[in-house]
């Protein structure tokens, strides 16, 4: 009888994909999914460790497991991805149910793992070496590029898939858990990226969304010449069927006039750019690490919008930074005001244990003056984000039709018209009425009104 598997995905798009590549392997060795945990054999939870919070819930999920376990003790329970790599062994003190124990640069050992659990050998652990604990060269090792071949992935002839172009992070943002746990920057090569995206564009995909933590600084140089970012989305540009290339996240620094050059020629890149700007304030931005001014961010918002005309930018800022006063504050909101993105993520301040910040600077701003920053920047964000949509009000923007409409509440299986949701090139989520049979379809919709985050069209 196979066996039942259960995953669940906190984080950012890197876990959303490594728990597809984790289900296709799992999938592959005679698992199925379920969608409770109460009737899995085995239960994966995939972490994130950017936020306390991110981690509380975590273990507060956890907690609500150990009587699941008491029902069901053969049930394995395995705690992925970067909680895995920060708390390693803690996680097992903390929670003692856990079985299994796996950080991001070691999931292609999963299966193997889980075997040696269910054969009765106890908890087991794989992480990769701390990035001090060892040379580059072994560091690097021991993340292991996890992106096996796709092929027989569950999702495959969906019209929307994610291809990690690199992996880790060098920047060492002063905040930032991310470089300890995904390890150092490592870009995979040129052939690999479009062998994998032209196997998807041949199963039906129609979109790709190119990832990696600071994806504008990818660089392959296996083959002696330097492939970056911009001579990448030409070669991707090629293949015949894709139709929509993005790529996520930019780091202010390496937006390069060859890159937006690249994005305004190419017709098949989104003019789209999510470049986090984290604050206004330049003495803020140094205690970060950021290495670059907020001048030097407006030039460059000034010059994407000179190459691609009507990009839409997006941003992340962070509030409450040790030792934001109220000055440093206004002129994040300042930055905002006038940066005019299409929306921005807005996040309180949260030590992270281990990172530069926790080590020199003072958690010094109280929780509810982050709290207060952070309402009244996203309440000047959400202000300008409507305003930026409303112009839609009349146009027939091309949509790619993603599914049902959250929005729409729980809509009956066997209703062939239903409220649909799809997404412009420009990344603007479109509502609309249509027949399900549209779902992964790129069709055009007539835009009738707008809000800060949704504009709401029919179908022409
Ligand atoms: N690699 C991406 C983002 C990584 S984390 C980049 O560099 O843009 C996503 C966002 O979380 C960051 O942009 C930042 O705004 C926020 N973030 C990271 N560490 C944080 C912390 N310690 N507290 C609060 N927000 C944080
Ligand atoms: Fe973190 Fe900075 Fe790297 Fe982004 S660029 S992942 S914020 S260290
Ligand atoms: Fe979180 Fe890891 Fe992504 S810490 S934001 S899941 S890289």
């Amino acid at each position: 009888m196979a066996k039942l598997l259960y995953i669940e995905t906190v984080g950012c798009q890197m876990n959303v994909l490594d728990s597809e590549l984790v289900t296709a392997d799992l999938l592959r060795a005679g698992y199925q999914t379920v969608d409770s945990p109460r009737r899995a054999d085995v239960i994966l939870l995939n972490t994130c460790s950017v936020r306390q919070h991110a981690e509380d819930k975590i273990y507060s999920a956890l907690g609500r497991m150990k009587h699941l376990k008491e029902h069901r003790p053969h049930a394995i329970i395995g705690v992925l991805g970067c909680m895995a790599q920060k708390d390693q062994t803690l996680i097992f003190t903390r929670a003692p149910q856990v079985d299994l124990v796996v950080g991001p640069g070691q999931l292609g050992r999963l299966p193997a793992l889980l075997k040696r659990v269910a054969e009765g050998k106890g908890q087991q652990m794989e992480v990769s070496l701390d990035r001090s604990a060892a040379t580059h060269r072994l560091v690097r090792q021991s993340f292991a590029k996890y992106d096996p071949s796709r092929a027989g992935r569950p999702d495959s002839g969906s019209p929307q898939a994610m291809v990690r172009i690199m992996f880790g992070c060098n920047n060492f943002c002063t905040y930032c858990i991310v470089p300890s746990v995904r390890g150092p920057e490592q870009s995979r090569t040129v052939e690999e990226i479009e062998a994998e995206a032209r196997q998807l564009v041949d199963a039906g995909c129609l979109e790709i969304t190119l990832l990696g933590q600071a994806v504008n600084s990818y660089q392959d140089r296996s083959s002696g010449q330097t492939v970056r970012l911009a001579d990448l989305l030409y070669r991707l540009h090629e293949i015949e069927g894709l139709a929509r290339l993005k790529f996520v996240t930019n780091y202010p620094r390496y937006m390069t006039p060859d890159l937006l050059q690249a994005v305004h020629e190419l017709p098949k890149v989104s003019p789209y750019l999510h470049v986090p700007a984290q604050s206004g304030s330049n003495r803020i931005l140094r205690r970060m690490k950021r290495r670059y001014t907020a001048e030097a961010y407006r030039q460059m918002l000034d010059r994407a919008r000179a190459t691609i005309p009507g990009v839409a930018i997006t941003s992340d800022f962070i509030v409450g930074f040790c030792s934001e006063t109220e000055e440093d504050f206004q002129q994040t909101v300042d930055l905002v005001r006038r940066g005019r993105f299409k929306n921005s993520f807005i996040f309180k301040y949260s030590v992270r244990p281990g990172t530069k910040a926790a080590e020199l600077y003072a958690d010094d701003v109280p929780y509810k003056v982050k709290q207060r920053r952070n309402n009244e920047l996203l309440a000047v964000q959400n202000d300008i984000s409507e305003e930026e949509n409303r112009p839609f009000v009349g146009r027939t923007v091309d949509i790619l039709v993603e599914g049902p409409s959250k929005a729409g509440g729980k809509q009956a299986e066997d209703e062939p018209v239903i409220q649909l949701v799809g997404r412009t090139t420009c990344d603007r989520i479109v509502v609309f009425e249509g027949h399900r049979r549209l779902i992964g379809r790129i069709m055009p919709v007539e835009i009738y009104q707008a809000s800060a985050f949704t504009l709401f069209g029919k179908q022409i």
